[in-house]
């Protein structure tokens, strides 16, 4: 390898092995090769990487590619964390989806991963009140990956949302880091409640297809939601619920936490060029 990459791997070993991803299927699939060009190779980092193509995607006639890309970048040069939070979701489907081969595949197919992004971007607008732009993001998400998380929510690090299509996240809604969510999930109001009225996903949860989770409630670190379940009442930690109403059927543990420990390489900052 030469001096330079050796150096590059070292600093952003996420951006690293994506590049050198993008070259192997450009070799395997020339019929991609512009595609993969303009969206990974002709970028220097990852986040100009994810700027240019969740832009494609986002724009619209109204508001087009090129601004959005302007909004990204204005995020990502101001909250250097929307980006660390990004390679440590990249790192995480990597480990937890089965279906997942590569660090590139998330990056450029994996409509939960590109929706937790753009909904990162729209937290950053909201929180310097920048409300409108935020539900405009909000809405082309909706659109097009069939996730509506309301920019206002906390989302952590480390984050999988498997397949993605009819998840809503409302607005008060805390998740916190290395959280699994399938598809249909809602975190959603019962409808009673104003202020504080979704729920707090805590640490290492995993939340199967379909289930309903309801109102001002606490799922506990390392808890597992069975697909279908509704949950209306605190979950504590290390337990597993299903049904409807949801009952306790077991206990877990919190064994892993893949993005934490990519985590620490990710501290190291310096010269990205490559
Ligand atoms: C809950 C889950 C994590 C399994 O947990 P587990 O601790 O291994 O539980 P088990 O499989 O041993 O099942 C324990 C009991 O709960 C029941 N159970 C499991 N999942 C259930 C569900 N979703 N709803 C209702 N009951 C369920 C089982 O039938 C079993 O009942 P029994 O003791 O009467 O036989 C798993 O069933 C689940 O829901 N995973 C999410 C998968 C998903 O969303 N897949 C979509 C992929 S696209």
């Amino acid at each position: 390898m030469p001096q330079t990459s050796k150096k590059f791997a070292e600093i952003d070993p996420v951006w690293s092995r994506i590049r050198e991803e993008a070259q192997e299927v450009v070799k395997r699939e020339p019929l991609l090769a512009s595609f993969v060009h303009a969206t990974v190779l002709n970028h220097r980092r990852l986040e100009q990487a994810l700027g240019y193509h969740l832009a494609q995607k986002l724009g619209s006639l109204e508001v087009p590619a090129i601004l959005v890309r302007e909004v990204f970048d204005e995020c990502y040069a101001e909250a250097p964390d929307v980006t660390a939070a990004a390679r440590a979701d990249l790192v995480a489907i990597h480990e937890r989806d089965p279906a997942c081969r590569t660090h590139l595949q998330p990056l450029l197919f994996f409509k939960g991963f590109q929706a937790v992004q753009a909904q990162r971007v729209g937290n950053w607008l909201w929180l310097g009140k920048r409300w409108e732009l935020a539900l405009f993001l909000q809405s082309r998400v909706s659109e097009l990956f069939g996730v509506d998380a309301h920019p206002a929510a906390r989302i952590g690090r480390g984050i999988m949302i498997d397949h993605a299509s009819g998840v809503v996240i409302g607005e008060t809604t805390v998740i916190e880091d290395d959280v699994s969510i399938l598809h249909g999930v809602t975190l959603g109001g019962t409808g009673k409640d104003v202020g504080q009225r979704h729920p707090t996903v805590r640490r290492g949860v995993m939340i199967g297809a379909g289930a309903k989770i309801l109102g001002d409630v606490e799922i506990g670190e390392c808890s597992k939601v069975a697909s279908g379940s509704v949950v209306t009442k605190d979950v504590p930690p290390r337990t597993t619920v299903a049904g409807v109403p949801a009952k306790v059927i077991g206990e877990t543990n919190c064994t892993n936490s893949p993005s934490l420990v990519m985590d620490q390489r990710l501290e190291v900052s310096g010269d990205y060029s490559i």
